[in-house]
């Protein structure tokens, strides 16, 4: 009894010993941060206290700190830093030590090995691969084909808000249902739009971006201290991703079925191609080959025909000694069905909740700067004389309401928690030769550097679309100044996707109708994942005829 009793008590001290000595990580390397509340989850319950936005928090530390501090959440090492000379190296210049991101949800899984890597969580050469594959989908020709889609919803959009004329909506609601549609119908080829009916894909990414506080749930903080050894834990993870459920699952099902289906029709156009060119033999006759073929591809589609080309896997392939050790993953050219799973996915998660919250935020700044809307509105009436001349090539022309995103943007940078990046080799970074070792995550502290006064000017804080303006030069020498969509090789792959969507969508509307503010517009940001508004309630009443 007494030796178990001893072997416990032994296994014990190492135990907490180890943890122990986790959390001094940081004060033994004289980098400041709090004191990690917990051996085992460091400062997670700060963090998430109350949903407290993420960004509210590394605010207030900085202000403690300093630039540079580290922190513990749960079990993973963080740095983060608004010292741009460390983001331009971790970011850009030693892209090659810095080339994995940190995992932003409770259930990370390993890059290297797991089936269910996508391009957002990818690493190395597996990375460097899906980048490659998917940078087609995003081609000018592409988003040509995809506007049709787009205009599509948005004037289902509009035609249903008409019914809501002069009354209160949030219309963070109309926005997630709107970039929904959109992608749905574009990424997985669906074929009707759901506009006006019940969604349900909208409550499974709404769960996933504004998940509960991952410190509430006793399981989850104890799996989050463990971040370490995830390849011991798997089974553990696989328990409580089922015991839990996770709206990657359900996305997970709906595509298995879309996929086989896709697979079927391909098949079957291959074989009409076949007949078709038998006839042709046969009849010599003049038939367009092109008929066999489906006009328009979505994603789904674009990922089964994908496969990289010699080229690229020469190109692949060279770019392997950048990534240290992490070659033992196997390239294949083409994608399996798990990574296109896992691929479509992340471009649903990816590219919905990331475009609508931008949509609510400049609206936001709209309604609250009637000024600048009405601006903005005779911008667009210059170049758009009625809804039939809204397309890809007139909303381009209209800077100011490139200027009115970009600044709400700059004001509310939504998507700033995504600016991470994981260290894969040790290596000193920026002018302070700051030793950044392996396994610590980065985080740039993207809403400090967006609302520095130093870089942009005594009204930094103040919604300006003017800015933006060449001529008024008053932008920033610094590239870095302005990072809503990321840096460096691994920034938003989405970003000509998503601006097209949101100025397709400000065209109509404000055209249609003005967004005013009411007494309950109000901004609260939250969110552990997105920081962001949920709510933002306004009023659309009708603009004159002459406006249209
Ligand atoms: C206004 C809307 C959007 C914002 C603000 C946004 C923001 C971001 C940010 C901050 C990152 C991290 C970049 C970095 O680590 O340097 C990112 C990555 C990414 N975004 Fe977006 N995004 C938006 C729309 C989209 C859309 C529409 C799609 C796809 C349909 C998309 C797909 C992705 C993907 C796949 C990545 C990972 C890229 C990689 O790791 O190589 N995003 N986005």
């Amino acid at each position: 009894m007494l030796t178990l009793i001893l072997i416990f008590g032994i296994c014990f001290a190492l135990v907490y010993g180890y943890f122990w000595n986790r959390s001094k990580y940081f004060e033994r390397r004289g980098i400041p941060g709090p004191k990690p509340e917990s051996i085992w989850t460091g400062s997670l319950k700060t963090l998430q206290l109350n949903r407290t936005p993420i960004n509210k928090r590394i605010l207030e530390w900085e202000k403690i700190y300093g630039k540079t501090f580290g922190y513990f959440e749960g079990g993973q090492k963080v740095i983060a830093s608004s010292d741009l000379s460390i983001i331009r190296d971790v970011f850009i210049n030693k892209f090659e030590n810095f080339h994995g991101r940190k995992p932003i949800h409770p259930f990370p899984f390993n890059p290297d090995t797991d089936e269910r890597a996508n391009v957002f969580t990818g690493r190395g050469l597996r990375w460097k691969r899906f980048r490659t594959l998917t940078a087609p989908c995003f081609g000018q020709s592409k988003l040509r084909n995809m506007q049709m889609t787009m205009l599509d919803t948005t004037r289902r959009v509009m035609d249903n808000l008409e019914e809501r004329v002069d009354k209160e909506l949030n219309i963070s609601e109309v926005f997630l249902e709107s970039s929904t549609d959109v992608i749905e119908r574009i990424a997985f080829g669906k074929e009707k739009s759901s506009i006006g009916e019940q969604n349900p894909i909208m409550s499974i990414i709404r769960a996933f971006f504004d998940p509960a506080p991952f410190y509430d749930h006793p399981l989850l903080r104890f799996y989050t201290s463990l971040h370490e050894f995830q390849d011991y834990t798997f089974y553990l993870h696989k328990f409580l991703i089922n015991m839990l459920g996770s709206p990657l699952f359900v996305l997970a099902k709906i595509l298995i079925d879309v996929i086989a289906k896709r697979r079927h029709d391909h098949e079957e156009r291959k074989n009409a191609a076949v007949l078709q060119i038998d006839q042709m033999n046969n009849n010599n006759d003049d038939c367009n080959s092109n008929s066999a073929k489906s006009n328009y591809e979505d994603f789904v589609d674009l990922f089964l025909n994908s496969e990289a080309s010699d080229e690229d896997m020469k190109m692949i392939k060279a770019s392997q000694s950048s990534f240290g050790n992490i070659n033992r993953i196997k390239i294949e050219k083409k994608l399996t069905d798990q990574e296109i799973i896992s691929m479509c996915s992340v471009m649903m998660l990816a590219g919905v909740d990331t475009t609508a919250t931008t949509m609510t935020v400049t609206a936001y700044c709209l309604a609250a700067n009637p000024d600048k809307q009405e601006k903005l509105v005779s911008e667009i009436n210059a170049y758009i004389h009625s809804e039939e001349d809204i397309n890809m090539d007139t909303v381009s022309q209209i800077d100011y309401l490139d200027w009115c995103i970009k600044e709400a943007l700059r004001v509310i940078p939504i998507a700033a928690p995504a600016n991470s990046r994981m260290c894969m080799n040790t290596c000193t970074v920026g002018d302070s030769q700051f030793l950044f070792e392996k396994d610590v995550s980065f985080v740039s502290n993207v809403w400090s550097i967006h609302h520095d006064k130093s870089i942009w000017g005594e009204d930094a804080s103040v919604y300006t679309p003017e800015r933006w303006d060449p001529i008024e030069e008053r932008l920033p020498d610094e590239p870095l100044a302005y990072q809503p969509f990321g840096l460096g090789p691994r920034s938003c792959i989405g970003l000509k996707f998503a601006m097209l969507e949101m100025k397709l969508m400000f065209c109509h509307l404000l055209k249609r109708f003005r967004i005013e503010a009411t007494e309950n517009t109000k901004c609260d940001i939250y969110g552990i994942i997105l920081t962001a508004p949920r709510v933002i309630d306004v009023k659309l009443t009708r603009r004159e005829v002459n406006a249209q």
